[in-house]
């Protein structure tokens, strides 16, 4: 399979143009979307593998995107550990019971993913039938998934999970290791499902002071990726990563996706060239006209002109509010530059 995606990956796209998808892709700013959506709630579309496959090949469909990612949420692992999550209209998500201790920690079940998950690999395959297009399968960074578990959903400070990080360090490791071990199995089930890409969210690691990124956010990350099959490119993405760039480079993923607020040929200088940069559009900036859109994607564009080792996308994912047709205008941007 060559694809501008996977090449892009390796430091070999010579296609003039870079690759393109964009996180969270398939969502509620699509019609389409909101249209299934009306007939199930989240989790349960979370749940059903043609639903996963059919949803993931939305934006494929609609804006013909070089990479699709798979339909599902980060905190499928919480759920699949009956913390009690359910995501209500108009709040997110919520987790009824919360981690306070270790002992909450040590209770928790003893599970196997690639049974509990096993609805997530049946919907990889269901979408590797129908499209050719590479996919990408995820999971949340131990440490967001914690901070979901020990806040009850989200928080703007994460005051309770940094709490527990100054306050009893040890209960959040432990935390940490349960997730990290999850998140091994579920990505290799993933890869060995049909997954061409493996990307790691560790939105909210941006919240943490360097010392306390390493070892909260890093370690765990590192440990992720050493657990993985090897022959499966791994992208790390977190909120910060426009200054944790090098920290992650460490660990030797294959991409970094880059939030909005680095530049990218600055960071690109700073970062082996063996490993590809993937991002970094402000996301609000789809909530503007198709003006302003091909004005900053066309500037974005010619500022990494001819890097093989470069993928287009956004700083964080798109928000429910932005404008279809100017999610089309960024596509075509990309597509139409040379
Ligand atoms: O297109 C895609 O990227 C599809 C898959 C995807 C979803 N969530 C679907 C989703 C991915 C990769 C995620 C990741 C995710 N989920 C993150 C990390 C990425 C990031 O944006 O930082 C986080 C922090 C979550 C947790 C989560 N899930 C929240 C906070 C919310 C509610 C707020 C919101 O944006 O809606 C969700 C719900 C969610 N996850 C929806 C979708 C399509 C909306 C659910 C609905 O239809 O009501």
């Amino acid at each position: 399979m060559t694809n501008l995606f996977l090449n892009a990956l390796k430091g070999t796209n010579r296609a003039g143009r870079p690759p393109v998808w964009l996180m969270r892709q398939a969502g509620r700013y699509m019609p389409e979307y909101r249209a299934i959506r009306s007939r199930y709630p989240f989790l349960e579309m979370c749940h059903k593998p043609d639903l996963i496959a059919e949803v993931t090949m939305l934006p494929l469909k609609a804006f013909q995107m070089d990479a699709a990612i798979l339909f599902s949420d980060i905190l499928m692992i919480p759920e699949a550990l009956k913390v009690g999550l359910q995501f209500q209209d108009k709040v997110g998500p919520v987790i009824e019971r919360t981690i306070k201790n270790r002992a909450q920690v040590e209770a928790l079940p003893n599970i196997d993913v690639r049974e509990s998950l096993g609805f997530v690999a049946q919907g990889i395959k269901h979408y590797k039938i129908d499209s050719k297009t590479p996919l990408i399968g995820f999971c949340g960074g131990p440490f967001t998934v914690a901070s979901y578990m020990i806040e009850g959903g989200s928080s703007k400070d994460l005051r309770k999970t940094k709490d527990m990080m100054m306050r009893d360090p040890e209960c959040l490791h432990l935390l940490l290791d349960v997730l990290a071990k999850h998140s091994i199995d579920y990505l290799n089930m993933q890869a060995d499902a049909g997954a061409d890409t493996l990307q790691i969210f560790d939105s909210w690691a941006n919240h943490l002071a360097h010392p306390q990124f390493r070892e909260f956010s890093l370690a765990y990350l590192d440990k992720i990726v050493k657990g993985l099959r090897k022959d499966i490119p791994v992208i790390l993405f977190c909120r910060g990563s426009s200054v944790f760039a090098p920290d992650l480079a460490e660990i030797k993923p294959q991409a970094i996706s880059l939030d909005w607020n680095a530049d990218l040929s600055r960071i690109r200088q700073q970062i082996p060239p063996g490993i590809a940069l993937q991002g970094n559009l402000d996301p609000d900036v789809l909530l503007s006209s198709k003006e302003v859109v091909r004005k900053e994607v066309s500037r974005m564009l010619t500022s990494r002109r001819g890097d093989p080792a470069y993928i287009f996308n956004l700083g964080h994912g798109i928000t429910p509010e932005v404008q279809y047709e100017n999610v089309r205008a960024l596509v075509e941007t990309v597509q139409d530059f040379a």
